[in-house]
């Protein structure tokens, strides 16, 4: 099968097994080229591993250091004529590099959510690890089916109390426009909360710890956005900001417990604004993000996740350095992008990007790329003329 990238909306329905399997490469080529992460975790529970900022926590973990890495995602599998999700190829790709590097990596591709996905992690880390040092929580999902209730939680993207609007891009068109988002209602707030707030981390730790899988001194670490005036109405103080805060309440809770297991420690790191999938479904977000790559790349300051996480580690979480906590207890390697020349800059730009100039005033073209690099296309070195099977067995 030839395969083409078919995008409709922010989400392209197509992924390149190939190309999936290139990119993989190019973050664990970017964290070998780093060099060993000292003192580093080593064996290591991504809970939303197959994407974004979780999987790029597991390339660093596994390439940094050497870690023996269980990853945790919902991802859909090749079907009859339909290419699997970029999640599944990324995995398959991530699981056959570590092994080749005699690395274990085992998966388990289901509801992370769900008691029946928990037990299943905790008999993998009981049969083949014996006890996880670090934890990452990455998930990033619309619903959730709650585990005790039976509940089904919808997460909105809205804001709280006003109508929002603001200008927004459709990244695929290329138009820009006004958008106007009416604010959530409070079912709407709590359902967000369900979803993307810190309960289910808080049970996954709990399980861990029950079961006696979580080593004495381990770190738990979940990741939040905080970002600029700009889209603080959909986001920090939109529905996903409730979320996020309640994130911030379970780390804190989650640092209690864990500092009672043999001086462990929990925490939020605050990244940077990045294409991913989670991302490219908020209004307005793509617009800044288009801004601010321009203007980070022409600083020489822009990371995308690999190069975010790395950082994290590196000079955060491991190589004999403490980290450096904000007001609040978080972590910041939003920092680059948040320095007064980098908002300024954008700030300058954000009034005046119409559809007409957008290819000028903003790196657009390097939105798109990153976008479709995500599905694995537009990577270098990869022949997408050429038959490819997109059959491939998780393994
Ligand atoms: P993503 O969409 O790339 O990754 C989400 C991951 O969660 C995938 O591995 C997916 O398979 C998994 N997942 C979703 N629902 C699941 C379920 N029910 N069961 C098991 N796995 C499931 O998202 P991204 O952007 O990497 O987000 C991860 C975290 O980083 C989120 O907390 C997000 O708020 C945060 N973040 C994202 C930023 C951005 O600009 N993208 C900036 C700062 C923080």
């Amino acid at each position: 099968m030839i395969i083409k990238p078919k995008v409709r909306g922010f989400v392209c329905v197509t992924a390149h097994p190939t190309g999936c399997s290139a990119h993989i490469q190019q973050q664990i080529d970017y964290v070998k080229a780093k060099g060993p992460i000292k003192q580093g975790p080593k064996k290591v529970l991504v809970i939303g591993a197959s994407t974004g900022f979780g999987l790029s926590s597991r390339i660093t973990a596994a390439f940094g250091s050497g870690a023996a890495t269980l990853g945790i995602f919902y991802e859909r599998p090749s079907e009859e004529g339909r290419p699997a999700t970029p999640g599944w190829y990324n995995t398959i790709a991530f699981s056959k590099a570590a092994r080749a590097a005699g690395l274990y990596a085992a998966n388990l591709n289901g509801d992370a959510f769900s008691d029946d996905i928990k037990k299943q992690a905790l008999e993998i880390i009981a049969r083949d690890l014996g006890q996880i040092d670090l934890v990452v929580y990455s998930l990033a999902s619309p619903r959730r089916v709650h585990p005790k209730t039976g509940a089904v939680h919808k997460s909105t993207l809205q804001p709280i109390g006003a109508p929002y609007t603001n200008k927004t891009v459709d990244t695929d068109k290329g138009i820009v426009s006004e958008v106007t988002i009416q604010p959530a209602d409070e079912t709407g707030i709590a359902d967000t909360l369900a979803v993307m707030g810190g309960e289910d981390w808080e049970m996954w730790i709990q399980a861990l710890l029950d079961a006696k899988l979580l080593a004495r001194g381990a770190t738990a670490i979940s990741y939040s956005y905080i970002g600029p005036i700009h889209t603080w109405p959909i986001y920090k103080d939109g529905t996903i900001g409730r979320a996020k805060i309640d994130l911030e309440r379970a780390a804190k809770a989650i640092d209690t417990k864990l500092k009672a297991h043999g001086n462990g420690r929990a925490f939020i790191s605050v990244n940077k604004a990045l294409v991913t999938q989670a991302s490219s479904a908020i209004p307005v977000v793509p617009l800044y993000i288009s801004i601010l790559y321009k203007v980070m790349k022409a600083k020489g300051t822009h990371e995308g996740c690999v190069e975010q996480i790395q950082r994290l580690f590196a000079t955060q979480l491991y190589n004999g350095v403490q980290p450096k906590f904000d007001a609040e207890g978080r972590v910041r390697v939003d920092d680059w992008e948040m320095r007064p020349e980098i908002q300024d800059a954008i700030s300058e730009i954000w009034p005046k990007v119409t559809t007409e100039n957008l290819e000028q005033l903003t790196d657009i073209k390097g939105y798109r790329s990153e976008f479709l690099k995500m599905f694995g296309f537009g990577v270098p070195g990869v022949d997408y003329e050429a038959e490819v099977e997109p059959h491939h067995v998780m393994l």
